[in-house]
């Protein structure tokens, strides 16, 4: 149920795009800490209650443009946070706070999923703080969700410099209520909310002593990650799981085209796929394959299940025939489970689909393309045709170097070494995104913490009893350096 909305509500992200103006949007893939399946109520969850019903709900007056006097720019919207205090040490020892930065969804699945506050909330004697992304769940401007996203002179306001502005206002206003001017505040983020908290480390660091920055690819901006990178990663999942699944999805793309080519072949492919409607051509089903089934579970291939190899054991073994397009059927039976139907399902979009559309077209530009070393059909990116697609559809053009110009990226390691300190970038290297993600250590605080067989976010959800040791110790080493930042700020406080 759960499983399989988010898995339609990343399909539709990526399809409805493609159908909507070109082919290139299908290839940017969602940005979320929560993949299909990866919930609270999962059984083998290590903590007994539900931290969700310690928090409680506010809603803050958010100015709706920080960067701007002019009259409209004052006015305000409610927005949403969540405050945990039942484990938090007070102001009076300016005990921590741990600040979630909420991304591109409604702020309730993250409450949901992301574990990483609440599991280590005794330890830190943290108050723990989860924020909603502007334009997202109850965080609207303009009074309703259908005016705020009417169009282009609206969703101006939408977007991560203002987000982050959001963030700092919302902390300083925490604190002045709990008079915890010296409460140290790490923030913490997760894909998209990863790369904020990274960011808002470096632009608020009178607010933020640090951040963890989970699965962020602050590098696959402009130039700087090589656009293939993404699907490469996905490929190179697939090979070392199984050499014979990667080969046959290798060889499926032709199967498709050609079965498609033929008359009848269109009912042919809708009746192999099960399809929840009948196909009008090829590509609707090539799109789901490749970014609901292969990116996703490559994306999300996290223990103990690793999607990435259910979908294979689904390929090789054949079960529902020997031919090609049999076998890739039972690769997408295996990961969705049995279903009356799949693919082309006619579903509302979600919120997070229509906000990350726009989201992707004004500043998020991630260049992501097919190159010739994977198992998908090459597919370079193109700028220009991005730029016209989102141009027609907002009437607005991208802005693909302003992430570069107002966060940096380029040559990371020689600038932020000596100007920054206090951020964790952790990655999977099975994730895809980790293809744009800082993997080398920058400094003595800024550094990477990796795992070989880690996959999207998964640092930052829930501790589960079927977490694997090298799983254990990546959160140990960012507990370990968390406090490092916190015991050299507690000694500077105490001179200070
Ligand atoms: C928030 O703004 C609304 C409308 O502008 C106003 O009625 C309300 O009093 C404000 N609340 C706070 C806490 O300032
Ligand atoms: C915090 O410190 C103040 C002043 O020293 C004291 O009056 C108050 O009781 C303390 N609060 C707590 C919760 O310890
Ligand atoms: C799907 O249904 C088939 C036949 O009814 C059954 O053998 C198989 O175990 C089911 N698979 C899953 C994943 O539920
Ligand atoms: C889609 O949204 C419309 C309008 O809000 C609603 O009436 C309809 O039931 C929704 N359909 C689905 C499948 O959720
Ligand atoms: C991929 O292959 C095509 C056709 O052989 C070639 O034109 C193109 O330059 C290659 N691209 C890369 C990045 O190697
Ligand atoms: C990066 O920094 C971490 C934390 O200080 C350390 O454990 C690790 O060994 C460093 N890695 C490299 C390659 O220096
Ligand atoms: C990663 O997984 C592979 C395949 O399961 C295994 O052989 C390898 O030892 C693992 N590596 C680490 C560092 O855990």
């Amino acid at each position: 149920m759960m499983f399989q909305r988010l898995f339609l509500l990343q399909f539709f992200l990526l399809v409805s795009l493609a159908t909507a103006t070109a082919k290139r949007f299908h290839t940017i893939p969602r940005l979320s800490p929560i993949g299909p399946g990866v919930w609270r109520d999962d059984p083998d969850q290590i903590s007994g209650e539900f931290v969700g019903e310690d928090f409680e709900t506010f809603f803050y007056n958010q100015t709706l443009d920080h960067f701007n006097y002019r009259p409209e720019s004052y006015d305000t919207f409610s927005q949403r946070y969540l405050i945990n205090s039942k484990y938090w040490g007070g102001a009076n020892v300016s005990a921590p706070v741990l600040v979630y930065l909420g991304a591109e969804a409604p702020i309730d699945g993250d409450l949901k999923a992301v574990g990483f506050l609440a599991d280590n909330a005794v330890q830190f004697r943290s108050l723990l703080v989860f924020i909603e992304h502007r334009y997202y769940g109850k965080s609207i401007p303009f009074g309703s969700r259908e005016e705020a996203l009417k169009d282009a002179s609206k969703l101006g306001y939408f977007n991560s410099a203002q987000a982050i502005a959001d963030y700092a206002a919302i902390i300083i206003h925490i604190k002045e209520k709990l008079k915890a001017k010296y409460s140290p505040v790490i923030v913490i983020g997760g894909s998209y909310g990863g790369m904020l908290a990274s960011w808002f480390r470096l632009k608020y660091p009178h607010i933020a002593l640090g951040a963890l920055a989970s699965s962020a690819p602050i590098l696959y901006f402009d130039d700087i990650t090589p656009s293939d990178g993404y699907y490469s990663i996905v490929s190179r999942d697939f090979r070392e799981a199984s050499g014979t699944c990667y080969q046959t999805i290798k060889n499926s793309w032709a199967e498709i085209d050609e079965l498609a080519s033929k008359s009848n072949g269109l009912s042919m492919l809708s009746e192999k796929f099960k399809t929840c409607n009948p196909l009008t051509d090829a590509s609707k089903l090539k799109d789901h394959l490749m970014t609901s089934m292969y990116a996703s579970a490559a994306q999300y291939n996290k223990p103990p299940t690793y999607p990435v190899n259910k979908v294979c054991e689904g390929i090789d073994g054949g079960g529902f025939g020997d031919d090609i397009l049999s076998r890739i059927f039972g690769g997408l039976v295996a990961y969705k489970g049995n279903l009356s139907c799949y693919v082309n399902a006619h579903t509302n979009e979600s919120e997070t689909t229509v906000g990350w559309r726009w989201q992707t077209c004004s500043e998020m530009a991630i260049p992501i393309g097919i190159g010739n070393n994977s198992m998908f059909p090459p597919d370079p990116f193109d700028l220009e045709d991005y730029i016209e697609n989102c141009k027609s559809l907002y009437g607005v053009p991208t802005r693909p170097h302003w992430v570069t110009t107002y966060y940096g990226g380029h040559s990371i390691k020689l600038i932020l070494q000596r100007f920054a300190s206090n951020i964790i970038f952790s990655n999977g290297l099975r994730d895809p995104y980790s293809s744009g993600g800082v993997l080398e250590n920058i400094s003595d605080t800024i550094v990477a913490v990796k795992t070989v067989n880690g996959s999207h976010c998964l640092d930052i959800l829930f501790a589960k009893e079927t977490d694997p040791e090298w799983l254990i110790a990546q959160r140990k080493m960012e507990i370990k350096i968390m406090k490092e930042w916190i015991d050299k700020y507690y000694a500077d406080l105490s001179m200070f």
